[in-house]
């Protein structure tokens, strides 16, 4: 009987969904981080050494240094859409296929940023605060006044699918609804969801919620800053579960200070897991620890597709969503 081939060795960085570890068995020699913390440097190299293919998060720089530790390496499937932590120009020069998760969490995502434009327009966090702490000994006309949602303007910068899973909501609670993108997107498109591209300017000058969906790139950086917050409405409110550094977080806090604007619904911070101190004592600041795609369901697709992803790498398949394909064109 021939021997079967030795099975390609596999790191995962953290602890995913056990169906998602059982079926990556099935495909390859799985060593499995236990832990959902972000594994120390140190072990991430000592333990990727030799192997060839690594699933990852946000939390693990894939850098140059890592790929020079690592020479067996040929796949790097990130659990996350966005790969800011990845080096992707490094990888493609040594041939190493980098891999994402889209469209799986496009709703959960979209659903969690929407909720914080509720509870931030709503004061969902003030109100339950206030009774908790005992404040609720009448019912009062005045208090807790916040801002409607429904008929009003929404900006969304970055209408990729995110962007427009949010644009769909905001059709749905009677929105104009406003995007900036470097990319127009299709007549139907816009006509569907009723979305018209404007520049960034006109958008934060009209819109009375601004929601942020781009990638982090060299381009977005500080997108949002003091300037752009002094053009927002005194009235609006940003939603940012985007990447943490799209946003000057220094302005952001000097804005919801000084009332530039009304408030934020913040789900990424710029140095994470650091928050800039100024934001925790704001009350009109709304904040989560980067969870807009943490529902059970969601953790499970995205764990899966990063197994299949690279799974089908390992086995001279094409992965269902590469982030540079021009490596697979090379094999
Ligand atoms: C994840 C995200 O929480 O997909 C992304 O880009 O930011 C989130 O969905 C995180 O990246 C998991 O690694």
């Amino acid at each position: 009987m021939t021997p079967s081939p030795a099975k390609p060795a596999v790191l995962i960085s953290r602890l995913v969904p056990e169906p998602a570890i059982e079926m990556a068995r099935r495909g390859a020699e799985i060593d499995a981080y236990g832990t959902d913390a972000a594994m120390p440097r140190p072990e991430l190299l000592a333990r990727l050494r030799g192997k060839q293919g690594l699933i990852c998060m946000i939390s693990e720089a894939i850098d140059q240094a890592l790929l020079d530790a690592c020479p067996d390496l040929r796949v790097v499937s990130n659990v996350a859409v966005g790969f800011n932590n990845v080096d992707v120009a490094a990888c493609t020069k040594r041939g190493v296929v980098v891999t994402n998760t889209p469209d799986v969490l496009t709703d959960t995502t979209a659903d969690f940023a929407w909720a914080l434009l509720m509870a931030t327009a709503r004061r969902v966090v003030e109100a339950d605060r206030y009774l908790r702490e005992g404040r609720f000994q009448q019912w009062q006309y005045m208090t807790l006044l916040g801002g409607d949602v429904h008929g009003k303007t929404l900006g969304v910068v970055g209408f990729g699918r995110i962007g427009r899973a949010m644009a769909r909501r905001g059709r749905g609670f009677g929105m104009r609804v406003l995007y900036q993108d470097a990319v127009a997107a299709d007549a139907a498109t816009e006509r569907d969801l009723h979305a018209s591209r404007v520049d960034l300017a006109t958008l934060l000058r009209e819109s009375d919620f601004v929601t942020l969906h781009t990638p982090l790139i060299p381009e977005t950086r500080h997108l949002i800053n003091a300037r752009s917050l002094r053009t927002m409405k005194k009235t609006a409110y940003l939603i940012n579960a985007a990447r943490g550094p799209v946003v000057d977080e220094a302005a952001l806090v000097q804005a919801l200070r000084e009332g530039w604007i009304a408030g934020a619904g913040i789900d990424v911070f710029e140095e994470e897991p650091k928050v800039h101190p100024g934001l925790i004592g704001l009350t009109n600041a709304v904040l989560a620890p980067h969870i807009a795609s943490a529902s059970s369901e969601t953790r499970l697709k995205m764990a899966t597709l990063a197994v299949e992803n690279c799974l089908a790498v390992l086995g001279g398949r094409t992965p269902p969503t590469p982030v540079n394909p021009e490596v697979l064109a090379r094999r």
